[in-house]
């Protein structure tokens, strides 16, 4: 029985959050994926969990943490944004951007007990995470088999992304640094890195401070995005890629079943994320078979609507002659492939499924 007196704002934080628990972590690991499928979960943002039928893990874009949480900062002034913030940068805006985090982080980085492979496209905040890197250097004791070689779980991103790790103290021997055209293997996944089309990350400081009339980084030290075989089928990983023609080079290059593009409404005179009309483009030039847009969850200022996708998709599929279906999923949801490929929707597990399976038990059967 709880007490005023023993409740604080600690005891508050501990028994809330992460709000999931790790209902999804024994979700995860009590499921059984059935050969020739592969399961996913979405963990929010471009966050994916990856399963395959002889249970090799792996986490893409996992990240966990929060978006703006207060107006001011430790001295009590009002925040402005950083001029080296990309978006300062594209957008000559000093406000503070309303980026508060609109859903849930449906996974504890610290109940995760079994992973082969933690991956990262690229360097901002909400798609790579300190909390998950110590999780499963401290805790994930279990090794796995690189490119046919048995190791500790490796932390696999671009240049940018490996670096960011070592400085956090992930150890040498942990980190693997990819460029598009490389390809690792990961007990039964194959995972290629690709081009990213992500022109957001190539306006990022370093370097801090004037940047006009400078050459950009080569995007390939920056960003990479993935395709990941598994026995069950292919995914495309584009971490936030905008839209490029390099989607229609892919599609060409791979057989890919189920790909997720970044989606999301931008602010007023702001590039930065997928609308509509480029989710279905980019579906249309990787020939998968489903579109998933994701990171539209994420954040409350770039919130969109997943239905202007349905919509388009419905008026366009006849006469363009689309060969994929799109589907809208939900954070925390499961997608199996090919089983749920055509769905079009998700909605969560409604449970009940053993009703009447007890006598019912009330003052009369009419209450019913
Ligand atoms: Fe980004
Ligand atoms: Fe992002």
């Amino acid at each position: 029985m709880p007490n005023v007196k023993d409740v604080t704002r600690e005891s508050w934080v501990l028994s809330t959050f992460p709000e999931w628990g790790t209902w999804l972590n024994e979700e995860i690991a009590e499921t059984v994926v059935e050969k020739g499928t592969f399961a996913m979960w979405w963990l929010g943002c471009t966050g994916l969990w990856i399963k395959t039928e002889n249970n090799t893990n792996i986490a893409m874009d996992y990240w966990c943490g929060s978006g703006k949480r207060s107006h001011y900062d430790d001295a009590g002034s009002r925040k402005m944004m950083d001029p080296d913030h990309q978006m300062a940068r594209m957008s000559g805006a000093r406000q503070l951007q309303p980026n508060l985090r609109a859903v849930p982080a449906v996974l504890d980085p610290f109940a995760v007990s079994e992973i082969d492979a933690v991956f990262a496209s690229h360097t901002h905040t909400d798609h790579i995470d300190v909390n998950l890197a110590a999780a499963v250097l401290n805790n994930v004791k279990k090794k796995t088999v690189i490119n046919d070689v048995e190791r500790d779980v490796p932390f696999i991103g671009s240049k940018f992304a490996t670096d960011l790790w070592r400085s956090w103290g992930v150890p040498e021997d942990r980190l693997i640094t990819v460029r598009p055209g490389d390809v690792i293997k990961i007990r039964d996944i194959e995972v290629t890195a690709v081009e990213s089309v992500d022109r957001t990350i190539l306006i990022t400081a370093p370097p801090h401070g004037e940047v006009k009339g400078m050459a950009c980084d080569d995007m390939d030290e920056r960003a990479v995005s993935y395709v990941v075989k598994t026995p069950g089928g292919t995914i495309y990983h584009s971490g936030d890629s905008h839209f490029g023609n390099m989607y229609a080079k892919h599609g060409n290059q791979f057989d890919i079943d189920v790909a997720f593009g970044s989606f999301g409404e931008n602010p007023r005179g702001i590039t930065d994320k997928m609308t509509a009309s480029d989710i279905l483009r980019m579906g249309e030039d990787l020939k998968t078979k489903v579109m998933i847009p994701y990171h539209h969850d994420l954040w409350t200022n770039f919130k969109a609507d997943t239905n202007e996708i349905l919509v388009l998709w419905y008026m366009r599929k006849n006469r363009l002659q689309y060969q994929f279906k799109p589907f809208i999923w939900e954070v925390g949801g499961k997608f199996v492939y090919p089983d749920d490929k055509d769905k079009i929707s998700y909605n969560y597990p409604r449970g009940f499924d053993d009703i009447f399976t007890h006598d019912i038990n009330l003052p009369f059967p009419s209450f019913l």
